[in-house]
């Protein structure tokens, strides 16, 4: 059974260009995110990611440009985890339920907290508060606050920043079955190398406020483009100026 299936957009965004002050961070910027698939944007500290990210889910305006979206149900994870340290792990994924006047019952709503906590593999320990959980339980916890309205699109900023490599290597499981089981769409942003490699995607690589290089992420690794070269061996010096000295 093979009939060919034009992807469709989820998000377009186009000619997008922000600045904050008078410093331009992104310059006239389009590219779109396709149902089901994840987009993975990388590029050094400082280049956009997270600006743009926040363009996508409505957090920022656009000086210019526009960010079309096919759906209203978006979610967000923040970089870092951003949970509330005085609640457990329960109230801290129905936050969005119990803030937002919906018809759910007390009942209703524990059935989908629950649900999402088996989903990213904390069943069992919703009562435990955040500062008795490791960092990787931390940002999976943020991915079931994240998932709770079953978003279509799901936004990931740097959900391995400051984990070590094997549980990293979890997350991004987590982050690939998510994507599999809600049937939705992703964009993540990362500079871990070891994230791109766990996944095949579509690459943006972002420099100078512009996608400076688009390809697969077997492409990153294998293209004698400048810039991916830079960017995989992380060097200080190559054509993307990282520290201006
Ligand atoms: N609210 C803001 N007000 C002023 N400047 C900002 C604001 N948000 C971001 N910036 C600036 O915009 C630029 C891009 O920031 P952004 O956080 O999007 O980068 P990033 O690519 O996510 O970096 P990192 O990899 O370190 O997270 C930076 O120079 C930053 O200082
Ligand atoms: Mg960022």
């Amino acid at each position: 059974m093979s009939i060919e299936k034009k992807p469709e957009p989820i998000v377009e965004v186009r000619n997008l260009t922000k600045y904050f002050g008078k410093k331009k961070v992104l310059d006239n910027v389009s590219f779109k995110v396709f149902q089901n698939e994840l987009l993975l944007i990388i590029g050094f500290s400082g280049t956009g990611k997270s600006t743009l990210l926040k363009l996508i889910c409505g957090l920022e305006e656009p000086d210019s440009g526009e960010v079309i979206l096919k759906t209203k149900h978006i979610g967000m994870v923040f970089q870092g985890s951003a949970l509330f340290d005085s609640m457990n792990v329960f109230d801290n994924v129905a936050f969005p339920l119990i803030n937002n006047p919906t018809k759910l019952t007390a009942g209703e709503i524990k059935e989908k907290v629950l649900e999402k906590l088996r989903l990213v593999g904390l069943a069992g320990m919703e009562n435990l508060r955040p500062d008795e959980l490791s960092g990787g339980m931390k940002k999976r916890v943020g991915f079931a606050r994240t998932i709770i309205n079953d978003p279509d699109i799901i936004l990931y900023d740097e959900p391995t920043s400051g984990l070590d490599p094997v549980v990293s290597n979890v997350i991004v499981d987590y982050i690939l079955k998510l994507q599999h089981e809600l049937n939705a769409s992703s964009v993540l942003v990362t500079h871990n190398l070891n994230v791109i490699k766990k996944i095949s995607s579509r690459v943006i690589l972002l420099y100078d406020s512009k996608i400076a290089w688009e390809g697969t992420s077997q492409e990153l690794f294998t293209a004698e483009h400048p810039y991916t070269k830079q960017f995989r061996e992380g060097a200080v010096h190559g054509p993307m100026v990282v520290i201006k000295e």
